[in-house]
């Protein structure tokens, strides 16, 4: 009781306190939270990643992405054209390969008729008005699930990049806008821009997978792809360690000065000060990526009754704005682009 006495005494009391700040002014009305908001989500921000299988007419569950669906060529294209009537800016396609058409090397990655380049030549033909993103990696196609070729169970870094550069100029062809190297092999991005322009495809862009990490939320995306399996080790000896920052930084230099147009990092919330300080050191066009595990933690929560979905999907998509992100690779986007059209 004491000290409750002596408390009161040192504290203002009850009455109204003199401040001349009162930040809470600015927050009173939706008119004044909507005036003073410093960032917004817009549909411009938004890049669709689309699982695309064999076959029509198909649509496939993926179990660990509640609500996404591996899709044949005829419903990609579909959903593209939904995509651009939503005002969806790109969308990126990742292929289910056939478990028959995977080998060591991932050959499949340079078979001009693979689901990817006909997926591409499909939608733009169809929506030629969205952009295209592909991605370059050869772990759709390998029978061990990683990235690049294998000798001895090490990954060969230089004998990789010269595939890359192959897969990066079948996609070219096919029609893609922007090639995407997910691999993070050193200097693949050099290579890549070389190659292009040397066969003519000096307007393709490239975002680079530049702050890549080694992480445990692609878990349900290897499921997507089927490589959960398959993949043998891990991918550490090139994803980057979470424990790295300024290697991060590093690695943007890198793909800027071999000629990234635009760089990405990913996972996306994990790793929100990445992004802040890419864009702040560089500010050049920083995409993040919110991955698989990303949406199936707010799916699964959601679904659970545990969060309100839709409050997180686009409270943590704004995250990334906020952060300094030009816009976001999100399982989201169409879902979101509805709900920004209705008003919400
Ligand atoms: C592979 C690739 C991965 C993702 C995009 N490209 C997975 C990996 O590196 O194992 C992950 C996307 C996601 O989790 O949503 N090159």
């Amino acid at each position: 009781p004491l000290a409750i006495e002596t408390a009161r005494e040192a504290a203002p009391g009850a009455g109204p306190l003199s401040l001349t700040q009162r930040p809470r002014r600015n927050r009173k009305a939706d008119w004044s939270r909507r005036l003073v908001r410093e960032h917004t989500l817009t549909v411009d921000d938004l890049i669709w990643p689309l699982f695309v299988i064999e076959g029509s007419g198909r649509r496939e569950p993926i179990a660990s992405m509640p609500g996404v669906e591996r899709l044949s060529i005829d419903e990609a294209v579909r959903e593209a054209e939904r995509a651009a009537k939503l005002g969806i800016p790109a969308i990126s396609f990742f292929p289910y390969t056939e478990p028959s058409l995977r080998d060591p090397t991932g050959s499949e990655a340079l078979n001009r008729e693979n689901l990817v380049c006909r997926a591409v030549r499909a939608v733009k033909r169809a929506v030629p008005e969205i952009g295209v993103m592909t991605d370059v990696a050869l772990d759709p196609y390998t029978s061990h699930g990683h990235d690049g070729l294998i000798e001895d169970g090490a990954i060969l870094n230089d004998e990789t990049v010269a595939v890359l550069v192959e897969q990066s100029l079948i996609q070219a062809e096919a029609g893609t806008d922007i090639i995407a190297p997910s691999d993070m092999m050193d200097g693949r991005v050099g290579a890549i821009r070389t190659g292009l322009d040397r066969a003519g495809f000096r307007d393709v862009q490239i975002m680079a997978y530049a702050a890549k990490y080694a992480s445990a939320f692609y878990g349900p995306f290897r499921d997507a792809i089927g490589t959960k399996a398959a993949l043998v080790g891990d991918k550490r000896t090139y994803q980057m360690d979470p424990g790295n920052g300024a290697e991060a930084l590093r690695e943007v230099a890198l793909d800027l000065a071999e000629g990234a147009d635009s760089v990405m990092v990913k996972p996306g919330l994990p790793y929100l000060d990445i992004i802040s300080r890419v864009k702040t050191e560089f500010g050049v066009p920083t995409f993040a990526y919110q991955v698989s595990g990303e949406y199936a933690m707010i799916e699964a929560a959601a679904r659970n009754g545990w969060l309100d979905g839709d409050r997180a999907m686009t409270e943590s998509l704004l995250a990334f704005k906020r952060a300094g992100a030009d816009g976001v690779l999100t399982y989201y986007a169409p879902r979101v682009a509805e709900r920004l059209r209705a008003g919400a």
